[in-house]
């Protein structure tokens, strides 16, 4: 009735899919916290803002979480936040490529930029989380 290599790979495949994902992310936060040229930014957004988009639709597309909430479905608002902060953070890119076109202040693309960073960052641990948490499973070392 339990399948645990299925939820080993689940959650390991999805933490593959996110240190991928950190490695791009890096790029661009390293390019904020330097003196950038606008081009450079603009195509560092570009480039993130298609992985993100990959990234969103590798998760969403069997069903955001569907494994999760067969199990709990109790997980629901904790799911449906979650895919919310896709949304989120989908009008967030968008607003930045905007703020690059209207050659808006430093600073201000930068806050907004930082802002998007960490919530992928901190979205991506509680994704994990919450798989781990259901699947009742980890992957970690000693396995
Ligand atoms: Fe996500």
């Amino acid at each position: 009735m339990d399948n645990v290599p299925n939820k080993k790979a689940s959650v390991e495949s999805l933490r593959t899919e996110h240190a991928d994902l950190d490695c791009e992310l890096a790029g661009l936060r390293r390019l904020l916290a330097s003196e950038f040229e606008w081009p450079a930014l603009e195509a560092a957004l570009s480039s993130v803002a298609r992985r993100l988009e990959k990234h969103f639709e590798f998760e969403e597309s069997a069903g955001y979480f569907a494994e999760v909430l067969e199990l709990d479905p109790n997980r629901n608002r904790q799911v449906e936040r979650l895919h919310d902060e896709h949304s989120h953070m989908r009008d967030e890119l968008r607003k930045a490529r905007q703020m690059i076109v209207e050659g808006t202040q430093r600073e201000a693309i930068r806050s907004l930029l930082n802002d998007v960073l960490a919530l992928q960052q901190d979205h991506e641990v509680r994704e994990t989380e919450l798989l781990i948490d259901v699947f009742n499973t980890d992957t970690g070392c000693g396995d």
